[in-house]
């Protein structure tokens, strides 16, 4: 059986993957590597937890002792790597966290890689996903990020990640590691921190509580839903081409303050509150720092050479989305408290 290790498996995106994988090819033994930070929840995985060909590893990237030995242990095929800082609010506030996971760790790892495949390098796949952030901002409207498009990161979260797709491929360059990078775009779905956009506003709507539109709202985003970045990570995995860049996108643009009134209709249909109701949370706050005007992502690329496209419309996404938020409100609860994470941490401390 093949060993692929999934890292930060317990997290949004990473939790989608790791589904995909065990449920999809039981040829493979899945290794989840997460060190449960606030943003990772093994609620994520109960469905797949007992499957035979999954493994949890708790365990911290930035450890680069532990994960030397990790990779001794275990003769990984691939590497599929997650693990990260993932909130531009929070770099602004604790830039060094980012730095430290999602550079420091991701060094770790191509470190322990190289070293423990140093023999059969070419038979390896080291596959790194990051974001469309690092290539900055757009302003003209006929634009969109290209493989080719020059590095711009503008926030300490898309600095963080620039710096690890350029360690990904110093690693390729120098030493030879077989690796493949994605750059996507704002992932939306099931099991999403409600800290981001689309679940905060459906958490607050929910408690009627504020809705906090950054600036005007005008700033833009180009929404996949996560079952079909999963998707696109695992054909990457199995057809991209080695030391490739591919770019993942949703060719769905939306202006912040537009979808949050469309969540707000949403919201009220499903709430069966009168139309019109939910609108009269949206508020207005301070801007972010350095807010980047608008990401859109040309995905030409992938689909051409391995004929990934997204399968699911925004409407349907949407809906899929906040249905799976009304009927979870334990888990949106246990993550709002936080006491999930104490749970957990006395079961893994206590093995
Ligand atoms: P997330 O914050 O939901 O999850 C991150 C996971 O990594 C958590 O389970 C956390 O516990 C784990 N983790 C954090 N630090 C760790 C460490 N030091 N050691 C081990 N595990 C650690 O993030 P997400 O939104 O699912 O993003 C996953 C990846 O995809 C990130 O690399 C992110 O940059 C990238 N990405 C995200 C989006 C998006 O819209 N969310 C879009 C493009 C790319
Ligand atoms: O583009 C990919 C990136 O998308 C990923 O790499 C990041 O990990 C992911 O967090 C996401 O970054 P954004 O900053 O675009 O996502 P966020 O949900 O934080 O914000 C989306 C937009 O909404 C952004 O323009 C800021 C705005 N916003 C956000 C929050 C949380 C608000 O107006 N109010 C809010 O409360």
């Amino acid at each position: 059986m093949k060993k692929i290790l999934i890292t930060g498996g317990a997290g949004f995106i990473g939790s989608h993957v790791v589904r995909r994988f065990v449920t999809q090819y039981p040829e493979y033994q899945i290794y989840n590597l997460d060190a449960l930070t606030y943003a990772g929840n093994l609620e994520n995985l109960r469905d797949i937890e007992d499957a035979s060909n999954y493994t949890f590893v708790k365990g911290d990237i930035t450890d680069a002792e532990f994960i030397d030995g990790l990779f001794l242990e275990n003769e990984f095929y691939g590497v599929i790597h997650l693990a990260a800082e993932s909130h531009v609010d929070r770099s602004i506030s604790d830039p060094m966290a980012f730095v430290v996971t999602n550079v420091l760790g991701t060094a770790n790892l191509l470190n322990a890689a190289k070293k423990s495949w140093k023999e059969t390098l070419p038979a390896h796949r080291f596959y790194h996903v990051s974001t469309d952030e690092v290539y900055g901002e757009l302003h003209d409207p006929a634009e969109f990020f290209l493989e080719t498009t020059k590095y711009d990161p503008r926030s300490p979260y898309s600095a963080s990640k620039a710096a690890s797709d350029h360690f990904v491929r110093a690693y390729h360059n120098t030493y030879g590691l077989p690796i493949v990078i994605s750059n996507c775009s704002n992932n939306y779905g099931p099991n999403h921190f409600p800290e981001k956009l689309i679940p905060l506003m459906i958490h607050n709507i929910i408690h009627n509580k504020p809705l906090p539109v950054y600036g005007k709202g005008e700033n833009i985003r180009d929404w996949l839903f996560v079952e079909d970045h999963a998707r696109a990570i695992d054909v990457i995995f199995h057809k991209g081409n080695i030391g490739e860049t591919y770019n993942i996108g949703g060719h769905n643009e939306w202006k912040n303050l537009d979808l949050v009134f469309l969540l707000c209709e949403t919201m009220d249909r499903k709430l069966g509150r009168e139309s019109g109701t939910s609108e009269k949370l949206i508020t207005y706050v301070t801007d972010r720092a350095g807010h980047d005007l608008r990401y859109a992502i040309d995905a030409t690329k992938l689909k051409t050479e391995l004929g990934w496209e997204p399968s699911l419309q925004f409407a349907e996404g949407l809906e899929r989305t906040v249905d799976w938020y009304l009927s979870n409100s334990e888990w949106l609860e246990n993550v709002t408290s936080g006491s999930y994470q104490k749970y957990y941490e006395a079961m893994y401390e206590s093995k």
